[in-house]
C-alpha cells in the first residue's frame, strides 16, 4: 500500500536506475521544493549529485548560511555555493523598475549556474523540483517543459544535459513537506512560507542597494521573529517586510530624523491567487512596530498593509 516510506524508498531506486554511473546536477535554492528534491536525489546517488546554490545576497537574514549548514553538513553529495553577492548588486545597480530588477536577477541567476556547471564539466542530469501544481500549470504533461515562472526557467538552453530528473511531478506541496520531514530536512525549513526567486530583490523599492538590503533583513528577522513568538507563524500564510523608497521626518530624543519606511506585509492565503490581508493583532504589530525603530537604524516609520489581493498583489513589486 501507498505511503511516503515506500513511495521514497521507490523512488531512489528508479533514480540509482536511470542515472547509472552517470552526473546530476541540480539548482539549490533553499525553498521547500528544490531543498527536497535536493535530499532525494542526495540519497539516492550521493556524491554523484553536485547541488549548486546561487547565492545572490538577495536572501533573508542568514538564510545562505542555513542552506550552506545543512547541505553542505548532512547529505553526501557535492555542494557549491557561489557567493555572487558582488556580481549581482553590481548588475542592479541604478535600476529602478520591478520588471526590469526580475529580469536582471533571472538573467544573473543563469550566468552564475552557468559558471559554476562550466567548471563541474559534463552531467547528463539536470535536477528540478517540479511539483505537480507546476505541471498542471504549464499546461503539460511533458517532462521536458521547464516551469517558465520559476528562476532557472532557461536553464536548459545554457547547461547541457540529457535528460531531467523530476522525482516530485506527482506531488503536491505537503506530500513534499511530508517526504522533506522523512528525509530528514528540518522542520523550519520544510515549513518555510513562500519566497520569491528574485528574494528581496522585489522587496527593496526602488534601487537595491548593499544598505537597503541590511536594513530590511534586520527589520524582517525582527517581523518573523515576533510573529513566530506570537504562534501565527502558521496561521499567516505569509509576512514580511519591504523597505520602501519613501522617507519621513521623524524625531528621536531631541533631533530631527528623516529615515526610511518599512511596510509590513501579512496575508491568509490558500492558493496565493488571492489573499486576504492578515488581521494580526494590534499588540503583535505595536512590538514589531516599537523592536524594529529602536533596534534597526535608519528606520523611524512603520506601516502595515491592509490591501487583499486583487486589487493589491501579495508582493509590492
Ligand atoms: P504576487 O505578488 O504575484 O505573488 O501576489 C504571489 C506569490 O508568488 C510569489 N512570487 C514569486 N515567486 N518568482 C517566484 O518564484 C517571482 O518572481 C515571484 N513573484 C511573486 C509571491 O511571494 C507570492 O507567494
Amino acid at each position: 500500500d501507498w505511503t511516503m516510506t515506500n513511495y521514497i524508498e521507490d523512488q531512489i531506486k528508479k533514480i540509482r536506475e536511470k542515472v547509472g554511473d552517470g552526473k546530476a546536477l541540480c539548482a539549490l535554492s533553499g525553498g521547500v521544493d528544490s531543498s527536497v528534491v535536493a535530499a532525494l536525489v542526495s540519497k539516492a546517488i550521493g556524491k554523484q549529485l553536485t547541488c549548486v546554490f546561487v547565492d545572490h545576497g538577495l536572501m533573508r537574514k542568514n538564510e545562505g548560511d542555513e542552506v550552506e549548514t545543512i547541505f553542505d553538513g548532512f547529505f553526501d553529495s557535492h555542494f557549491v555555493r557561489a557567493n555572487a553577492q558582488e556580481r549581482f548588486l553590481m548588475k542592479l545597480k541604478g535600476i529602478t523598475d520591478p520588471e526590469a530588477k526580475r529580469k536582471t536577477i533571472g538573467e544573473e541567476f543563469i550566468r552564475v549556474f552557468e559558471d559554476e556547471a562550466k567548471k563541474i564539466g559534463k552531467v547528463e542530469y539536470l535536477v528540478q523540483g517540479t511539483i505537480y501544481p507546476d505541471v498542471i500549470e504549464s499546461g503539460l504533461g511533458d517532462s521536458a517543459v521547464i516551469k517558465s515562472h520559476h528562476n532557472v526557467g532557461g536553464l536548459p538552453s545554457v547547461v547541457d544535459f540529457e535528460e531531467l530528473i523530476e522525482p516530485l511531478r506527482l506531488l503536491f506541496k505537503d506530500e513534499v513537506r511530508q517526504m522533506g520531514m522523512e528525509l530528514g530536512l528540518p522542520e523550519n525549513l520544510v515549513w518555510r512560507q513562500p519566497f520569491p526567486g528574485p528574494g528581496l530583490g522585489i522587496r527593496v523599492i526602488g534601487e537595491v542597494t548593499d544598505d537597503k538590503l541590511e536594513i530590511l533583513r534586520e527589520a524582517d528577522a525582527i517581523f518573523r521573529e515576533e510573529i513566530a513568538s506570537a504562534g501565527l507563524d502558521r496561521s499567516i500564510n505569509q509576512y514580511f517586510a519591504v523597505i520602501t523608497d519613501v522617507r519621513s521626518v521623524g524625531v528621536m530624543g531631541d533631533f530631527r530624523t528623516y529615515d526610511y519606511t518599512v511596510a509590513l506585509r501579512g496575508v491568509t492565503t490558500t492558493d496565493f491567487m488571492t489573499a486576504d490581508w492578515a488581521r494580526i493583532p494590534y499588540d503583535v504589530l505595536d512590538r514589531v512596530s516599537v523592536r524594529i525603530v529602536n533596534e534597526v537604524k535608519h528606520v523611524n516609520r512603520i506601516v502595515y498593509d491592509v490591501t487583499s489581493k486583487p486589487p493589491a498583489t501579495i508582493e509590492w513589486e
